[in-house]
């Protein structure tokens, strides 16, 4: 049986776009595959972005919620905080004491974010060794992942191996990126791909008024008259509505916009109506959750023990190899 492990920055309330493209397919593959699965909430690497304590709390209770919410089950995966770990941490610093800083110093997502970043702190230059604890840890044999995360897999594969040659021995297992090619890109409310700085999200856990306000003001449409007969391909509102809707009633839309004398005003009525209709149970069970916290610590800590009680054998092996 084969271990797969991967890992969710808790930089937010996760919108449509992750929902759709990264979470669902990822439960559905965890929920019935034959594997064991491990996945977690990658708050320590958060917390090269965000400083305060309220938002980073808040961040990882809505991720948690959300995963659960999209029928994360945990009797099959086991789902914790990272910082919740501390051996992950102490895996880290052996790992930087292995490793070359001219290798850390040329991976692309600190190039990136150096340039792009005010807060250009240390944990940002190291995050591939955490992230290499994060796997290494738990002896993951795949990791899902998108491409931007494959140069952090081949420096847990270096690492460890410089490791295993140190010791003479496969003492840490080497694992393998799986690249999720064919998630579904999902686009926003100005037709670009959804995304969190383009500000062109679905928040789906929004009140049904603050939802509608969403999708009134920010879904992007042009300004054909009610009257006039429209073209729904490509219209960013048409396109969000293709995600939620039964194909029946896609093609009823379609061919309303079609035919004219329907506003791009009603489709987004339409969007909203869909939208809540699809996504009512989810939205329910989320709100649970964030007003019962108390029921995410106790998943979230159970998660935890399973995973310290495998983090604890890997460190075992490694301290003696030191020399500790
Ligand atoms: P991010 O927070 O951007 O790193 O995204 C978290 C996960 O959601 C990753 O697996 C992304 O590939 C996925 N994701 C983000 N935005 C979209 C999108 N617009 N369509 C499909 N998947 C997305
Ligand atoms: N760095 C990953 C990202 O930004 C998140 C992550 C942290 C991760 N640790 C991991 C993913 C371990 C897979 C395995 O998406």
């Amino acid at each position: 049986m084969a271990r797969i492990l991967t890992g969710i920055q808790s930089t937010g309330t996760p919108h449509l776009g992750n929902i759709l493209g990264a979470i669902k397919p990822a439960i559905e593959m965890s929920n019935n595959g034959d594997n064991e699965s491990f996945l977690f909430i990658a708050d320590m690497h958060s917390l090269t972005q965000i400083k305060d304590g309220s938002v980073m709390r808040e961040n990882t209770y809505s991720v948690a919620a959300t995963w659960l919410a999209f029928g994360l089950d945990t009797a099959k995966t086991v789902f914790y905080r990272q910082s919740d770990v501390p051996e992950c941490a102490e895996l880290a610093w052996y790992l930087s004491c292995y490793y070359p800083y001219s290798r850390l110093a040329l991976a692309h997502s600190f190039k990136d974010k150096s340039d792009r970043l005010e807060d250009v702190n240390g944990g940002l230059f190291t995050y591939p060794m955490l992230m290499a604890a994060d796997i290494l840890l738990y002896d993951a044999n795949f990791v899902p992942v998108g491409k931007d995360q494959l140069q952090h897999l081949e420096m847990t594969r270096d690492v460890a191996s410089r490791i295993n040659h140190q010791c003479g021995e496969e003492l840490l297992v080497l694992p393998e990126a799986i690249v999720q090619a064919d998630t579904q890109l999902i686009l926003g409310t100005d037709g670009e791909k959804m995304s969190k700085s383009r500000n062109n999200f679905i928040n789906i856990f929004e009140t049904d008024k603050a939802l509608k306000n969403t999708i009134n003001k920010k879904v992007v449409t042009d300004a054909t008259p009610l009257e006039a007969p429209k073209e729904p391909e490509g219209a960013a509102v048409f396109e969000l509505f293709k995600y939620v809707a039964t194909a029946k009633q896609v093609e009823e839309l379609a061919a309303k916009l079609r035919t004219g004398g329907y506003g791009w005003g009603h489709a987004k009525k339409d969007l909203l109506e869909a939208l809540i209709e699809v996504f009512g149970p989810a939205r329910e069970k989320y709100n649970y959750f964030m007003e019962n916290k108390n029921e995410l610590d106790k998943v979230l800590d159970e998660g935890a023990e399973k995973a310290r009680k495998v983090a604890k054998a890997t460190l075992k092996r490694l301290r003696s190899q030191i020399g500790y």
